[in-house]
């Protein structure tokens, strides 16, 4: 699943102790690990290899391009969803012909670099945009492959934040118009509409969503190969699940028992974005105790870090496992079960020091007794973490470190007061220019 492990009474990023990163970072940060990030791409690609997919990781997870150099080396492509994605795909190698550019509101400024970088294909999500994109490559003399977002209208159960599936969401256009689109705006001379685009939420911790969804797709493609159009790509999305509580989500395995043979020997190039389930179970936030208290009959540890620098628990009221680095003898276990009911636990909110009450980290989580000063782990921070995290009450955010083996070394500088204020000391404070 990952290699975070206690050894030794205490917590290693694969053999580093996390307490001396702790020590040379400071609190927080976060901890990545290289062997994980890797294994779980690997995973997928082993899984999913009798389609010979392209593995598009989804920048948005854990964008820092250390991480995403470390998947380009794989054979990685990228699945970006703004101009500043891509200038973060291109800045670590990736190769621009395994980009997808997805997104529901691309700017014209945004459609131009992608098309100046000669991406691999753009992900339309409305008339008007693959309208747009027409009109933008006929401007700059440039040609693009367009794959058409669909919405399945299938349900994901997931989060309604992160349901995208659903008939009437923002993304793509629905199914029963997608035959439409291409009879309008499909036999354009420089914009190829050549496949489907499907993305159903995330995490979708079951494999049925994915069934029902590529079936529709499928009978749509077969629907528009039948009236001649050339579709040869089919992107499936992501939203794979990750470790978050125990071992909930599927294997890669698991998805591909059951989403290869739908798409074996179609003449299909498939693509895969995964994000989290590369991202999640590979980074963890460390946070060090800076108070204890009680009020009534409630017990606040409170931290370092707080909803700026992971906004998930606030957010989505997102389970993270949060337990001691350094734990005291008796409390040391790698089972990082919902409920860690041991003898001597006693149940607290961790909170983190920003001005408002929904800034938690755990609520009402069975812990060992704590102390000021003690280092806390939250596990399953890697995906949608540092990727989420703000400047709220001027907190600068914290630095990314990666271990690999028995080394780490610092892919993000911690931010500093002067960067907060860097942009405010430049502007000319005379407005509208
Ligand atoms: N492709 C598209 C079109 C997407 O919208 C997303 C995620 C992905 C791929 C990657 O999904 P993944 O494999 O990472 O599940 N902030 C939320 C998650 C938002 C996901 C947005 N789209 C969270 O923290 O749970």
């Amino acid at each position: 699943m990952d290699h975070f492990h206690y050894r030794n009474g205490e917590l290693h990023a694969e053999s580093v102790r996390v307490a001396d990163i702790a020590t040379a970072a400071g609190t927080p940060c976060y901890v990545y690990s290289a062997a994980t990030f890797g294994d779980h791409y690997d995973r997928l690609a082993a899984a999913f290899a009798p389609l010979e997919p392209l593995i598009c990781y989804s920048v948005k997870s854990c964008p820092n391009v250390h991480i995403c150099r470390l998947l380009a080396q794989r054979g990685g492509g990228f699945d970006v969803v703004s101009g500043g994605e891509l200038h973060r795909a291109l800045a670590a190698g990736g190769d621009p012909a395994r980009i997808v550019f997805a997104g529901v509101g691309k700017t014209d400024d945004e459609i131009l670099s992608g098309l100046d970088a000669g991406i691999g294909w753009f992900n339309v999500e409305s008339e008007q945009e693959l309208e747009n994109l027409q009109r933008l490559c006929e401007s700059r003399g440039r040609s693009a492959r367009a794959a058409l977002r669909v919405n399945p209208d299938v349900d994901p159960r997931t989060h309604l934040y992160t349901t995208t599936g659903t008939k009437e969401t923002k993304f793509g256009v629905d199914i029963e118009r997608a035959r439409r689109v291409f009879d309008a705006y499909g036999r354009h001379r420089l914009v190829r509409p050549c496949g489907l685009h499907l993305h159903i939420g995330s995490p979708v911790n079951s494999v049925e969503p994915y069934v029902g969804a590529i079936r529709k797709g499928l009978a749509l493609i077969d629907e528009l190969r039948g009236a001649g159009f050339e579709i040869d790509t089919l992107d499936i999305g992501g939203g794979f699940g990750a470790h978050y509580r125990h071992t909930e989500a599927p294997l890669a395995a698991e998805y591909a028992e059951a989403i290869v043979p739908l798409l074996r020997g179609r003449g299909l190039r498939v693509i895969l974005e995964p994000g989290r389930s590369i991202a999640a179970n590979a980074g963890i936030l460390v946070t060090r105790v800076l108070y204890l208290k009680s009020s009534g009959e409630r017990t606040f540890v409170i931290c370092d870090a707080g909803m700026n620098d992971l906004i998930r628990p606030a957010l989505y009221e997102a389970y993270h496992f949060v337990w001691p680095v350094r734990p005291p003898p008796g409390f040391v276990t790698d089972d990082r079960g919902e409920q860690m009911v041991i003898d001597g636990t006693q149940v607290v909110d961790v909170v983190g020091p920003v001005c408002e009450s929904g800034d938690f980290l755990a609520l009402n989580r069975p812990m060992p007794p704590l102390r000021r000063g003690d280092l806390l782990a939250v596990f399953a921070a890697g995906a949608y973490g540092m990727s989420m995290a703000s400047n709220y009450n001027s907190r600068p955010r914290p630095p990314e470190v990666l271990v690999g083996g028995a080394r780490f070394r610092t892919i993000r500088r911690r931010e500093t007061y002067a960067d907060l204020v860097a942009p405010e000391m430049s502007a000319d404070g005379q407005g509208g220019g």
